[in-house]
């Protein structure tokens, strides 16, 4: 990819999204944020990143919405890529100039980790672009001081997150499951969410060692049943409409069903492609939009 002179000039990236298999709060930490013990699991829907080197010494960032997505466009300073690029120079990068293109189809602050995976994406793409020969423990400290899901998002795939996600542990799981995907253009805040589960009475719940048995013997159903976020209570607190949203996914016969990190996306796992089409066309009253997905092994993929 690189030029004669060593430098490439496009790098394209593409980010994939996640979901929450399972995710149990453990507890307050005293600087404010939550200790975690969560399942992620990546899934085929993608945002592109195109990356194109400048002389201006600045930073030029665009987005285009996928045509079914409503909603604003994070502002450049709420854009974790351009936190990332911050992160970067910070390590000693030196930014010559830069012009990002970002093509959204994950929808914005859903629970799906789009901004975070974004956000890995750039790390990636600009260590490459700008050859930096950077050391993969500075990059991930990097993307925890970006945000709690981005280390998990430089890998992807199925992994175990602790504490405030940063302690990763991949995790074996079935190549392909199927899954859709109840979209909700309402915004949840994830601070707002967390603030909601501050305020509740504490549960005793099970940890995740099940669910990691269930994805290991790739038992689909047992994963379905599975299905747990402590979150869940809280979004439903906030907004008591997504339960009905959650319920709806059941009745149409989907395995099992859950909001995805924060929310407000519900998931639902099914038995194959068919499965999930039926179930998709059954609840898409229910939601803003209806997506159908596959598990994916890697969030972040160079794509030219
Ligand atoms: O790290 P991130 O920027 O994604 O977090 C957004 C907000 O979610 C934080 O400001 C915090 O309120 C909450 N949060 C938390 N504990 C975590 C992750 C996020 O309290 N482990």
């Amino acid at each position: 990819m690189s030029s004669v002179i060593g430098i490439d000039s496009r790098v394209r990236i593409r980010t994939n999204a996640k979901l929450n298999l399972f995710l149990r709060v453990v507890g307050t930490r005293p600087d404010g944020y939550h200790e975690l013990e969560t399942i992620f699991h990546g899934v085929g829907l993608a945002d592109d990143i195109e990356l194109l080197p400048t002389s201006t010494g600045g930073i030029e960032l665009d987005m285009t919405l996928d045509p079914d997505l409503v909603g604003d466009l994070p502002t450049a300073e709420e854009n974790l890529v351009s936190r990332s690029i911050e992160g970067l120079v910070r390590s000693g990068a030196i930014n010559p100039g830069i012009k990002i293109h970002i093509t959204k189809r994950i929808p914005i602050a859903a629970g799906l980790g789009g901004g975070s995976g974004n956000a890995a994406g750039a790390l990636v793409g600009l260590s490459q672009l700008w050859n930096m020969d950077i050391d993969p423990l500075a990059l991930h400290g990097i993307a925890m001081s970006i945000g709690s899901d981005v280390p998990y998002c430089l890998g992807g795939g199925t992994a175990l997150a602790m504490r405030r996600g940063e302690e990763l542990t991949p995790l074996p799981a079935p190549a392909t499951i199927w899954f859709v995907l109840g979209i909700s253009f309402r915004p949840l805040l994830t601070r707002d969410v967390y603030a909601a589960w501050d305020g509740m009475d504490p549960v005793d719940d099970a940890g995740s060692a099940p669910m990691t048995f269930a994805l290991g013997a790739g038992d689909i159903q047992e994963i379905a049943d599975l299905l747990h976020n402590d979150l869940e209570r809280a979004a439903f607190s906030l907004w008591p409409e997504l339960a009905g949203k959650k319920q709806a996914m059941l009745d149409a016969g989907a395995l099992g069903a859950a909001v995805t990190g924060s929310g407000p996306t519900v998931f639902s796992i099914a038995r194959d492609e068919a499965h999930a089409r039926a179930i998709a066309g059954q609840v898409k009253e229910r939601f803003d939009r209806v997506i159908v997905v596959s598990s994916h092994p890697r969030c972040v993929e160079r794509i030219d």
